[in-house]
């Protein structure tokens, strides 16, 4: 009696499992229909003075006990360098309109200290300042991408710090830095007249802003063969005037910027956690993110209208997500956990920014380390990487690599209550070493996707790679337990030019397609 029951709830298992499986997903890519270049800025950081995003997630100071080279973090920069950043903005965000770079220089006990009234309202020593930043820059082998200070400074101090940095000649500036340590110029490759000029950095209109810049601009000289790539403070959200007055002006502008934030909930008052979320939260906090493409859609309409020639790109250079403070935290430091939940949304937008990367030539995420999305939280001498980091660490083959089409024949979607997801996000380009590379996103917070693919203009021998899951919708790395999230290897089966795939419920997938 007990074997024949058993034997039928086998059978009810056996076919339930088998109709209640959804039937795979048909996918083609077509590997010989090169697209657009990938930048690898695209993979920007940000890193701003904010919380313990400088000072002890990066700078500990010569003197500590935690292993530094010239008082950085010898382990967040060997864990860094693993992801080949293309950049690093700095040093805000807000704090930039704040910052005025002569406190930063010279001897460190000369520096004055003042007060970061935007974030926190803590002691700002300057210790780290423009000659640690390039020595992160140079450790890292990343660009400079400086954010100028329009709101509070002048054209004057924000010309003299560009010469400070590049100039060779025999200027009074020129001699200050040498003086203080730096014989060679460095190079510096963006740089950004103001941040958020709508909000913290000054709360101006866009038509009064685009006359500053113009002016500012006008007086950011540097020598041949060194001139930064101009970046305008532009708009945020669904706006689109920022970018339709900055694109209008008669103006050297290469970029202008975008910032779009990520909540759960979508109210500033009450953000929603960053752990301990329900299912609803998965879905509503991918669903917010999920907006930014039509909003870098509708960005991009106004700059094929005003620039045809491309000339100007939309510089996404403040993304990711934003929850509430942790209880007991110091709610102007912006510290949050990092789930499954933020690798999802950060691969999600890697695909968006490469579908658009005709004109989304850079991204900065928020922000590096211990602030917002980071990509590693340090706590004194001990340090993790986020989901989110190891979500950066697979993506590196997509810098500098060329976009090829995909098609889904039918999306699968995921749900909850009245809000409807797409719960794939796939994207295919051919990496600077010619490979095949697939990112394969499941939005899916509980469920698997299995993948029917058939890659078009490429012989297939194999298809492997590594895939991130956690076991909880909210699975995340802690300093006792940080390998929590970390990715595994995958193997997929081919046939010919066909491969099959099982996508884990709420994961990321980066496989590699070999000839
Ligand atoms: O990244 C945190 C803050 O968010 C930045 O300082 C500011 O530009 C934005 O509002």
């Amino acid at each position: 009696m007990i074997n024949r029951r058993l034997a039928i709830q086998t059978l009810i298992l056996f076919f339930s499992a088998d109709i209640m499986a959804a039937p795979p997903v048909e996918i083609t890519v077509n590997a010989d229909q090169p697209g657009a270049h990938i930048s690898r800025q695209i993979y920007g950081q940000f890193a701003e003075h904010l919380g313990r995003g400088i000072y002890q997630g990066i700078w500990v100071g010569k003197d500590s006990p935690i292993p530094n080279t010239n008082g950085i973090r010898t382990d967040v920069v060997d864990a860094l360098k693993k992801l080949h950043i293309p950049s690093i903005r700095w040093p805000g965000g807000c704090f930039a309109d704040e910052y005025h770079w002569r406190d930063g220089i010279g001897p460190a006990e000369l520096r004055p200290v003042k007060v970061n009234n935007h974030w926190g309202g803590v002691a700002e020593t300057n210790a780290f300042g423009t000659h640690e930043f390039f020595d992160l820059v140079e450790m890292l082998g990343t660009d400079a991408y400086i954010a100028g200070n329009l709101g509070s400074g002048s054209p004057r101090e924000m010309m003299e710090w560009l010469e400070y940095m590049t100039s060779d000649s025999q200027s009074s500036l020129a001699g200050l830095r040498r003086k203080n340590g730096r014989a060679e110029p460095w190079k510096v490759a963006f740089w950004g007249v103001g941040n958020e000029s709508w909000g913290c950095g000054g709360n101006m209109q866009p038509e009064y802003y685009a006359d500053l810049y113009r002016q500012y601009a006008t007086f950011l000289k540097a020598p041949e063969g060194n001139r930064p790539k101009k970046v305008a403070s532009g708009g945020y959200n669904e706006l689109t005037d920022w970018t339709e007055v900055l694109s209008r002006i008669p103006a050297n502008i290469d970029g202008i910027s975008f910032h779009y934030y990520s909540l759960p909930t979508g109210d500033w008052d009450q953000k929603g956690s960053a752990v301990n979320f329900p299912r609803h939260e998965w879905v509503s906090l991918l669903s917010n993110s999920l907006k930014i493409e039509a909003y870098i859609r509708n960005n991009i309409a106004i700059l094929e209208e005003n620039d045809p020639e491309g000339k100007i790109g939309l510089y996404v250079d403040e993304w990711g997500s934003w929850y509430d403070t942790e209880s007991g935290r110091n709610p102007g430091f912006l510290y949050q956990q990092n789930t499954i939940r933020d690798a999802v949304l950060a691969a999600v937008n890697f695909n968006i920014f490469h579908l658009y990367a005709e004109r989304v030539h850079m991204t900065n995420i928020a922000q590096m380390v211990n602030v917002l999305q980071a990509m590693i939280l340090t706590e004194q001498e001990k340090m993790l990487l986020t989901p989110t980091y190891h979500v950066f660490e697979m993506h590196t083959v997509f810098q500098d690599s060329t976009r090829v089409p995909v098609t889904i024949a039918e999306m699968p979607r995921v749900s909850s209550g009245e809000i409807s997801i797409p719960a794939l996000s796939v994207s295919a380009a051919r990496g600077k070493d010619g490979k095949l590379y697939l990112s394969l996103v499941n939005l899916d917070p509980q469920n698997p996707i299995s993948l029917n693919m058939t890659i078009e203009g490429y012989e297939v021998s194999g298809a492997m790679g590594r895939v991130l899951t956690g076991d909880h919708i909210d699975s995340h790395n802690t300093f006792d337990s940080p390998a929590t999230v970390a990715p595994a290897p995958y193997i997929a089966k081919t046939r010919g030019n066909a491969i099959r795939v099982n996508l884990p419920a709420r994961s990321v997938s980066v496989l590699q397609i070999k000839q």
